[in-house]
Formats: C-alpha cells, structure tokens, sequence
C-alpha cells in the first residue's frame, strides 16, 4: 500500500521584520491592543523584490537541501496561495521554472488560510494514486500587497513568508503507526464569503483589491469550525487528542488556537505557536510552523501531528500525520 511520508520542509521569510511599534503614526492602533486581542508582535513584510514567487522559491530550495535532492528528483510542485505573482501563469510554475526543473508538471491551489491543508491532501492523492512520487508542497504569500494599509483592523494582522514540505511516496500497511499521512478532512461553506473576502479580482473589478474581514465574526465560527474538521480526522484515524504529539494550527490569532486547543483537550505544551513571530501569513503559516518546530527539534521521527487550517470563504481542514 503507498502512503506519503515527509522527506523535509524548508522556511522563507522576507527581510524587513515590521514590529507592532512600527504602527503607531500610520493608523491609531498600539503594541498592547494587538498583542492582547491576537498574539501578534511582529511581522515580517516583502520588500519590492521580493514576490510570492522568490519566497516559495527560497522555501522550496531549502526543503530541497534538507532532503538531499534536486529539483530534478521531484515530479509534481502544488503552490498552496492566495497572492499569486500574476494572474496566470500559476506561479508553481513560475518556481518551478526558477529552480531548473523542466521535468514533471505544478499548479496553484486556493483555498486562502486552509490551501497549504488542502494542497497536502490533494498532493497525497496524487502520491497515492500513483500519479507522482515525489511532491513539493509549497505555502507562500504576500498579504503586505493586498492589505488596505488604512485599516486598522486588518492592516495589523497578516505578514509575508513562506513554507514547504517535501512529500515522497513509501510502502507501508496502513497502520497508523505508520509514518506518513495518516487522514485528512476538508471543509467548504460558500454562506460565509462576505466575512472574509477580497474586494477585486479580473472577472468582476478588474482589479487586485483588498482584503476586507468582519474579524468578530470570522472568529465566532473559527473555533467551531475547526473543532468539528478536527474531530473527524481524530475519528477517521481512530485516536485521540491524548496520542497527538504536536498540534500545528493555522497561526491567524493566539485566542483561536488557545480556545481550539482547550475545547479538544490537547495540552498547552503540545501547540506550535508562531504567530507572535509571523503574524498571519495564510497558506505560508502552517509549513512555516512545522518548519520552525522541525528545525527546533521539537517535532522528532515518530511524532504524531495534526495541521489544521480555517480561511475565508469560509474554507477548513485538518492533516493527521507520523513523522
Ligand atoms: N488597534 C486598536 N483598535 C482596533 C484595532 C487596532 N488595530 N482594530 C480594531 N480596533 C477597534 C475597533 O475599531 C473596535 O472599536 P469600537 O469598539 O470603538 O468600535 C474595537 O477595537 C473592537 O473591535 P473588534 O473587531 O470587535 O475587536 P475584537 O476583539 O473582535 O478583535 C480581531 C479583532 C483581532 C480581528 C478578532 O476579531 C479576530 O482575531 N478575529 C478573527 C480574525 C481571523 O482570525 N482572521 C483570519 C482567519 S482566516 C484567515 O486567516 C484569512
């Protein structure tokens, strides 16, 4: 039976770091409303050249060091974004005609906060089916270009960065002390588009336009949202939230992920938190944080670990899987 097993992530990040202080005198906000309410201290913010792209790039080669591989060696690149480098072409091909790899095939997915959940799974279909054996998964952003730098409410949330994860196909029996993915559970709900959407597009403005959230309600649902999807996948791999090792959310606010955490019982001191660091980065925050836990040494072969996502849309999902 084929199973997807991780051979390696890899982490970008843009230069300038942009601190909650660095606020003050562009909207009337402080250090202390935006810690209290989300957990955020800083972020980081894209210069010029650096692009969705150029990150997912970075992140890509440096997956690809840490696996001992070539872009050669891969055969299909999902690049799991919201603020892609242009409309089309998809700019999975874009990175992966920048990492010299002619070979093999690579295309976007979107699903906003949840696509780098959503691209996993979909990259695990693809393994399993025999379609490829080695697939880079690629979370990259840049909400810095899309933010409306005059909104305080949104303005101060969201950064820039990237994460990927190298998946390669291996034998196993389907146990789930298997390592690999173990289950996955994706949800959808259209209902919910006007709470957290971007106000442009080519089929309607014509434009690039803004994010626009009703931050109240978005975190209203979150918690519920993210529970349930949870639940199904502790339920379809048959274990608890006492087997999990490490829990690695979706970084949008400290309070979600603390109130999600505590309604499934899962232990303080088994949540990857970065969003203190990174502020919400979308489709980058997951492997981002699983980067930084795996290069920490928290996150050791034979882990159990469990990603979630929740994005606009509203889009959610949850990833079980064995180091
Ligand atoms: N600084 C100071 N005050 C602010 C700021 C700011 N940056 N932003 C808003 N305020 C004010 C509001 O204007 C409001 O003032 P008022 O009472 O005078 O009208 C007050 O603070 C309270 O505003 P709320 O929006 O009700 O504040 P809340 O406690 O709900 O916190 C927040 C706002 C942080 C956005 C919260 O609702 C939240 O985190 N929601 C979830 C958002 C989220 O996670 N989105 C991403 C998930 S999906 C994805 O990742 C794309």
């Amino acid at each position: 039976m084929i199973r997807s097993i991780v051979r390696a992530t890899g982490s970008a990040l843009p230069r300038r770091i942009m601190k909650n202080t660095d606020f003050e005198g562009v909207v009337e906000t402080s250090d202390e409303w935006i810690v209290q309410r989300t957990g955020i201290r800083q972020r980081h913010v894209a210069a010029d050249d650096e692009t969705t792209a150029s990150l997912g790039e970075a992140a890509a080669r440096a997956a690809l060091a840490n696996a001992g591989l070539e872009a050669s060696d891969l055969d299909l690149i999902i690049l799991a974004t919201s603020t892609p480098n242009n409309t089309f072409p998809a700019t999975a091909v874009e990175i992966q005609h920048r990492l010299g790899m002619s070979n093999g095939f690579a295309f976007d997915m979107q699903a906003v906060c949840s696509g780098f959940v959503y691209a996993i799974t979909t990259a695990d279909l693809y393994i399993r089916g025999g379609l490829a054996k080695r697939v880079l998964v690629i979370g990259a952003e840049t909400f810095s270009r899309i933010l409306d730098w005059n909104d305080r409410s949104t303005c101060v949330l969201f950064g820039d960065g990237a994460g990927a994860v190298l998946l390669e196909a291996a034998e196993g029996d389907g146990a789930v002390s298997d390592s690999g993915i173990l289950a996955a559970s994706l949800r959808s709900d259209g209902q919910h588009k006007d709470k957290l959407f971007v106000d442009g597009g080519p089929s309607t403005t014509g434009t690039v336009g803004h994010l626009r959230m009703e931050g109240r309600e978005v975190f209203k649902h979150a918690v519920g949202m993210i529970t349930d999807v949870i639940e199904a996948t502790f339920s379809a791999a048959g274990i608890t939230a006492d087997d999990l090792d490490w829990f690695v959310p979706h970084q949008a606010n400290k309070r979600i992920i603390d109130a999600s955490a505590k309604k499934l019982g899962i232990a303080e001191e088994k949540v990857v938190i970065t969003v203190d660091l990174h502020g919400n980065t979308s489709a980058a925050s997951v492997p981002l944080a699983l980067s930084t836990a795996v290069n920490d040494g928290r996150i050791k072969k034979g882990d159990l670990v469990l990603l979630e996502a929740m994005g606009g849309g509203f889009t959610w999902g949850a990833v079980l899987l064995r180091w």
